[in-house]
């Protein structure tokens, strides 16, 4: 264990550091502070949290503030990316984890070079083509949902492990960033926020593992509700077991076994030798442009980054800032683009490490004008005459941002697939299981529970990586690092990063400006507009008359996004959510 211990982290979880700027989503209440104790200074809707040196942007405010206590001690953005993944796994188990896997992209300032670090799951070497089919070759969504096959390999604790290692600043050990979740684990929190609005609509998944049931609920049944401390012991000492012997703490040992024990009594095949031999990977990120500025983001297996592209080049021969934001013609343009790039999406899209993904071809301005041909100004075109499939969507996955004082940054999207992934606590280790496997297309042509069709490039396999849309994203501006964005979502955090960017660019708005307009989103099939509360009825009549079938949707998304311009940092926590929060110094 390194020299940050737990009273420091205590000291920052106060909020007790100097010039801390803080915003909660929902409250949306700005702490702007040049002394010790940081005052509340009003209500900032539509007005981003500033700070000169460094900022976090993530889910859940005690994580920020994590995040930003490295950078305050001389953390680079990797470091204070890793302490804020380690804390949300603590904070906000419906998403932040150590038992599910994602996407991190790094950007370096010295070295001027943006890497891309794929820790996403992996299916153990037992995985057939047909592991969600039952004998008569049906799909049974139980099976990839709701048991131990479809629990991927989680990539969390070794991309994590992976970035600290060659990309930390070397000032901080692995157990020092990972300290202060350990603590917040053992110690509890009070719950509130996204935690208390969570917890009861995560009953149903607890129900059949008491393992889940004894942390997240009483005995009576009914889960820890708002004001209640929740204390988290056997995750604490999973965390301490990654302090004392790094990711083997994870991999191999005590926690591998209680992680394959637990799979293999949910019915799953996972072996101690997918857990040893699982590794993150260095991915080359995939580039783009947009009126000037370059979009850097995910490559896959992750669908995010080519698509968001894809659809930014499509609408790049439109007029967008004059046409307006949110106007029926933006919206009626960005729907018959987002349709096209979906409909590529169930085709083409899968591992790299087994299938060809045709990413020039996907991203070339080339191929955006012989799509953007297609498009009619005066009719929605039907789905049906795209052609077949559909994605997914979940809203459970959580995004951060980070940037320090270097302007180095990082953008990372991780997940456990549903809410609380599969819902399943491996006994004894305090650990939620993921149930990413859900994310592979289980059998050409039939539709899981949440619409997906796919094909072969994203069939299960052994030792592969499901389809994401995860898109951690980066925009540079004249060569200089612009924006810091990504979101949950599932198949609409494509097009939700797709309208950060375009709010930015098109639209100049402010980041948070940006983060609340009202979103919309097609994903092709089914073929419906969904579209968030705040459009205009006139617009949605229009939208109407040009074919397209609206539907009112709750929220859609959830963006932590920070914004590097004019010599100081602008950061938007979405409140869409409660709980959210920017920290900055
Ligand atoms: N599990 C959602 C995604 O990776 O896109």
């Amino acid at each position: 264990m390194g020299q940050l211990n737990v009273p420091l982290t205590r000291r920052a979880l106060l909020g007790g550091a100097a010039g801390l700027a803080l915003t909660r989503g929902a409250f949306a209440q700005v702490r702007r502070s040049t002394v010790d104790d940081p005052i509340i200074a009003g209500y900032a809707r539509n007005l981003p949290v500033l700070a000169a040196h460094g900022m976090v942007a993530s889910q859940e405010m005690q994580a920020s503030r994590i995040g930003v206590d490295i950078l305050r001690r001389g953390g680079n953005a990797v470091d204070a990316a890793v302490a804020t993944g380690f804390a949300l796994a603590v904070t906000l188990p419906r998403a932040g984890n150590i038992g599910g896997g994602g996407f991190m992209l790094v950007h370096l300032a010295a070295a001027q070079k943006t890497v891309a670090i794929d820790y996403r799951e992996m299916a153990g070497a037992l995985t057939t083509r047909d592991v969600f089919l039952d004998e008569g070759g049906r799909f049974q969504p139980s099976k990839s949902q709701a048991s131990g096959l479809g629990v991927g390999v989680p990539g969390t604790v070794a991309g994590f492990a992976l970035a600290h290692e060659k990309y930390g600043s070397g000032k901080f050990s692995l157990a020092d960033l990972i300290a202060p979740a350990a603590a917040l684990a053992r110690d509890g929190f009070i719950v509130d926020d996204d935690l208390a609005d969570s917890l009861p609509s995560a009953v149903r998944r607890f129900a059949p593992w008491p393992s889940s049931r004894a942390i997240f609920m009483h005995a009576d049944g009914r889960p820890f509700g708002r004001g209640e401390r929740l204390v988290q012991g056997d995750l604490a000492a999973s965390l301490e077991a990654i302090m004392t012997r790094g990711p083997r703490g994870f991999y191999e040992g005590e926690t591998a076994r209680r992680i394959v024990a637990a799979v293999e009594g949910a019915g799953g095949r996972m072996t101690l030798d997918d857990l040893a031999s699982y590794r993150a990977v260095e991915r080359e990120p995939v580039r783009g442009t947009y009126r000037g500025r370059e979009v850097v983001s995910m490559p896959p297996p992750s669908s995010g980054g080519v698509h968001v592209i894809e659809i930014l080049n499509i609408l790049e021969g439109f007029d967008i800032a004059a046409l307006g934001h949110n106007s029926a013609a933006t919206i009626h343009l960005m729907a018959e683009a987002m349709k096209l790039a979906y409909a590529d999406r169930s085709k083409y899209l899968g591992d790299p490490d087994f299938v060809k993904v045709p990413m020039a071809g996907l991203t070339s301005k080339a191929y955006a004008e012989k799509l953007r041909a297609q498009i009619s100004l005066e009719r929605a075109r039907p789905s049906t005459d795209i052609g077949p499939g559909a994605p997914y969507e979940s809203d459970q996955t959580t995004h951060y941002s980070v940037v320090d004082a270097q302007g180095n940054a990082v953008s990372n999207t991780y997940t456990l697939n549903f809410s609380y992934g599969l819902g399943l606590v491996a006994p004894g280790t305090g650990i939620l299981l993921n149930n990413e496997l859900d994310d592979f297309a289980a059998r050409e042509g039939v539709s899981n529970a949440f619409g997906l069709t796919g094909g072969d490039a994203n069939a299960p396999g052994p030792r592969k990586r499901p389809l994401s849309s995860m898109s951690p994203s980066f925009v540079f501006e004249d060569g200089a690092l612009r924006l810091v964005t990504g979101s949950p979502g599932g198949s609409r955090i494509i097009n939700i990063v797709l309208q950060i960017i375009m709010n930015v660019v098109d639209h100049r708005m402010n980041v948070a400006e940006a983060s609340e307009a009202p979103r919309i989103h097609h994903q092709w099939l089914p073929d419906e507009l969904r579209v968030e509360k705040g459009l205009s009825p006139d617009t949605v009549r229009l939208l109407e008359k040009l074919g397209h079938k609206v539907m009112l949707m709750p929220v859609i998304g959830s963006t932590q996004t920070i914004e590097r311009a004019r010599g100081q940092l602008a950061g938007a926590a979405d409140t869409r959510q409660r709980g959210t929060g920017v920290a900055g110094y």
